[in-house]
């Protein structure tokens, strides 16, 4: 059997800080640079979704590509695209929302809706020149 790999890319534009609370506006300041700025900034984050497996004898499908991007629209899009993540969503009231915590939660939240023997990897690019892979 041939093990292969489905990527569905998309595109959401999401605001966000990134903030210690525990640390002073100062240390914030010096790690976090303009991603610090009290009033937020916007990213167009590239999201890739690659769903690895083998091919369902019946249909030739890793996965059903519109059930893939149904279920990204659905869990993902519709709840980040547009938002401003520390203000609107939950995932991100206390959580840092770092490109690399999104990955993580795209894949925990993508991960509980597709079947269990097929393998998830994330990808995503908060600016042309900086993405992550998630898990690597
Ligand atoms: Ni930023």
């Amino acid at each position: 059997m041939n093990k292969l790999a489905l990527v569905r890319c998309e595109h959401f534009n999401a605001a966000h800080r990134l903030h210690n609370a525990n640390w002073s506006d100062e240390k914030n300041k010096e790690v976090f640079g303009k991603c610090n700025n009290p009033n937020y900034h916007g990213h167009n984050y590239e999201l890739e979704v690659k769903v690895i497996g083998f091919c369902n004898k019946d249909t030739g499908y890793v996965i059903d590509t519109k059930v893939l991007s149904d279920l990204i629209e659905e869990k993902v899009l519709d709840r980040f695209d547009h938002k401003n993540l520390n203000l609107d969503t939950e995932e991100f009231k206390t959580l840092n929302p770092t490109v690399e915590n999104i990955a993580i939660v795209i894949y925990d939240i993508l991960k509980t809706e597709i079947e269990p023997n097929l393998e998830l990897k994330i990808k995503l690019y908060e600016t042309p020149r900086n993405y992550v892979e998630y898990p690597y």
